[in-house]
This record gives structure tokens, C-alpha cells and sequence, in this order.
């Protein structure tokens, strides 16, 4: 069985954090979001991926390189532009051969990882199969609408009226069946070979689409409280690891990993906290809930249940509470201004101040 990692698509303004970047590469507890799905795949039992890439290709390949760190070989097929899923499987067609396998996109984050589920396809092989999870406003999604059986009898993509709230996420399992299918189908309104309409062409010719329902999903939508959330959730299944330096004025409690090069000085920090390398704490308090990506200072300031992206500085600003703080973002007191505010935003930022 092989995998096919769909990190394509344009290297679009990463939404709430202003700067252009390839959305697979977003952080969730300081790591890539693209990362735990490969990972994920690594723990299936597959090695060969193939990794579909665009636009922001140099950036992708730089940070997964041969694939060897997460165990895997990998095969990087260009797409010349963002022509749809089904578009992806089309052109990786000589990488995939007649082999079963499992596409995954970059940007989803499926907790608790794939295993059962590519085992129980290894054992079944359906021609495909499908994972859904209920979604407060399917409208941004893939939807699926079940018989009372369970049976998928119709997948919509992105429609204004979904007949359920059973948002297709994005890893799907493939046979061989799938070639056909996506040559038979034309491109949508949207101008992409839908991967939603290829499945419907499977059901369509009576092929056996299977689904199952999970729970715990997660992709980048710009919502910063969703981005929290998934950062919580990672935060609270790690495991303490202290690679850093603590001195011996400060107290860290509960889970907290501390990459090596970084430092710890005067401080406490209550996890579950991530300090990424490089990072120097000092003089503060970090508490649950919160990343802090590398070669970041914290200085002087408290900071709880937030997400600071690498080379950023807080120094001397009191506590910040719910935060996501962007990349090189330096946040300090307004010397020489009284009851002043000075501030220079990105755009779309959004600012909460204590009045
Ligand atoms: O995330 C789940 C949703 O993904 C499903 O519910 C939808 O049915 C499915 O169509 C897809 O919808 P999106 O419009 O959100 O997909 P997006 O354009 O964000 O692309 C998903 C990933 O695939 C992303 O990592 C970029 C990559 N991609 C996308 C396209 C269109 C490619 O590599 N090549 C492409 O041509």
C-alpha cells in the first residue's frame, strides 16, 4: 500500500497570520500540521509516499526533505497548478501503479492518527473508503448524505444546502478503481476534477463506498479558536520531556517540553507547554495550553492558553490570555507614551485591548 500527500495549491496568506506560506506547514504545538499526517502514515505501516506539491514546493521539500526522518521514502510529483484532488490522483498515476492507497491531505489533522482504519481496509478492500465527521456548517466542505443503513448513496461539494452535516475529511482510501473514475469525470463549476464527484461516479457504477464517522478532526480554517483547540488537544497527549535548560530559580510543573538550546531563566511554567529551541523564557510565567515556537523571548510577561510562531518577542507587557502571536512579532510596554496604545498591525489582525 502506498500514500498520496496532497500539498499543493497556491501559497495563499495564511489566515489570521500574515505572511505567505504553504498551509500544510501551519504549527500545531510547534510542529507543521503536514507532519503528524505523515507520521500518521509512517505508524499505518506505509513507507512509499508520494507527495503531490505546487506553488510552495521549495518550502515543503525543504521541510520534509527525503522523507527518511519520518521513516518514509519519498516521491515528490510537481502539479503545474491547483487542478483539483481527483486531478492530483490523475497525475500521480505512474507513482501509484496498481496499488491501493491512502490520500491524505496536507492540511487536515485526523487525531488519534489512521492505523485502524487502513487496517480494516487492508483486511475488507472496499473500492473506496471514505471518513465523514459532523460539522457545525458543512457549506465549506465535501457532504455526504447516508441511507438509514449507513450507506453513502450521494457526496455534494460545497453545497449551499447540504442534506447533512457529514463533512468528508480529508483522508480517503483508494483501490485501483479510482483511475477510471477520475478520468470519467469533467471539471466543476470551480474548474477543479473533484475528488467528491469522482466517489460519486464509484457509487454510480454500484462500486462498494464505504464510510466511517470520526471524531476529533481538525483543518486550518482561520479560526483562531479552533487553532487553539487543536493545539490543546496536542499539547495534552505529549509526553514531559526537558531536552533544554532550567535553572534553578525557576519551576516548571506538569507536561512541558523544553527543546534543547532552550532556556529557562527565573520563571514557572505550567503545563502542558511546548518551548521550541532557542527559545529564552525569562523572568515570566507560561501557562497550559501554550506553544512557543523557536528562537522566541518571553520576557518580563505572563502567558497562558496561546500560540507565539518563531523569532517573536513579549517583553514586559503583563498577561496575555487566547493569543496567536505571528512570526518576527515584537510585543512591548509604550515607553514614553501614558495611557497610550501604539500599534502596527498586519492585515486582517484583530486586537483585543483592556480598556
Ligand atoms: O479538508 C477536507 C475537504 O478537502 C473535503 O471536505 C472536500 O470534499 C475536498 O474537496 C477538500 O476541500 P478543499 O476545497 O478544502 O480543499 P483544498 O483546496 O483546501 O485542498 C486540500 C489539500 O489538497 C491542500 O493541502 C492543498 C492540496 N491540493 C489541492 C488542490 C485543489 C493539491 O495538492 N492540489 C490541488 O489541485
Amino acid at each position: 500500500m502506498k500514500a498520496l500527500v496532497l500539498s499543493g495549491g497556491a501559497g495563499t496568506r495564511l489566515r489570521p497570520i500574515t505572511h505567505t506560506s504553504a498551509k500544510q506547514l501551519v504549527p500545531v504545538a510547534n510542529k507543521p500540521v503536514l507532519f503528524y499526517g505523515l507520521e500518521a502514515i509512517a505508524a499505518a505501516g506505509i513507507t512509499e509516499v508520494g507527495i503531490v506539491v505546487g506553488e510552495t514546493a521549495a518550502e515543503i521539500e525543504e521541510a520534509v526533505g527525503d522523507g527518511s526522518k519520518f521513516g518514509l521514502e519519498v516521491t515528490y510529483i510537481p502539479q503545474e497548478r491547483p487542478l483539483g484532488l481527483a486531478h492530483a490522483v490523475l497525475i500521480a498515476r505512474d507513482f501509484l501503479a496498481d496499488d491501493d492507497f491512502v490520500m491524505y491531505l496536507g492540511d487536515n489533522f485526523v487525531v488519534g492518527g489512521i492505523n485502524s482504519l487502513v487496517d480494516a481496509f487492508r483486511v475488507s478492500r472496499p473500492d473506496a473508503q471514505i471518513l465523514l465527521t459532523h460539522v457545525p456548517d458543512p457549506r465549506s466542505f465535501g457532504v455526504a448524505e447516508l441511507d438509514p443503513a449507513g450507506q453513502v448513496i450521494g457526496l455534494e461539494e460545497k453545497p449551499e444546502h447540504p442534506k447533512s452535516d457529514l463533512a468528508l475529511v480529508g483522508v480517503y482510501l483508494f483501490t485501483p478503481a479510482i483511475h477510471e473514475a477520475v478520468r470519467a469525470i469533467r471539471p466543476s463549476w470551480r474548474g477543479e476534477l473533484e475528488i467528491t464527484h469522482a466517489l460519486q461516479h464509484l457509487i454510480d457504477s454500484r462500486a462498494d463506498v464505504r464510510s466511517t464517522v470520526i471524531e476529533g478532526y481538525w483543518k486550518d480554517t482561520g479560526n483562531v479558536g479552533d487553532m487553539l483547540e487543536v493545539n490543546r488537544t496536542v499539547l495534552e497527549s505529549m509526553e514531559r520531556r526537558i531536552d533544554g535548560e532550567v535553572d534553578d530559580r525557576s519551576e516548571t510543573v506538569g507536561r512541558i517540553v523544553v527543546e534543547e538550546g532552550a532556556r529557562i531563566v527565573n520563571s514557572r511554567i505550567v503545563g502542558p507547554v511546548a518551548i521550541g529551541s532557542g527559545t529564552v523564557i525569562s523572568d515570566s510565567y507560561v501557562g497550559p495550553y501554550t506553544s512557543v515556537a523557536e528562537n522566541c523571548r518571553i520576557t518580563d510577561s505572563e502567558l497562558e492558553f496561546s500560540i507565539v510562531l518563531r523569532d517573536s518577542s513579549i517583553d514586559g507587557v503583563g498577561r496575555i490570555e487566547s493569543s496567536l502571536i505571528g512570526r518576527h512579532v515584537e510585543v512591548t510596554p509604550a515607553a514614553g507614551v501614558p495611557s497610550a496604545h501604539r500599534l502596527v498591525l498586519g492585515d486582517h489582525s484583530k486586537v483585543q485591548i483592556r480598556s
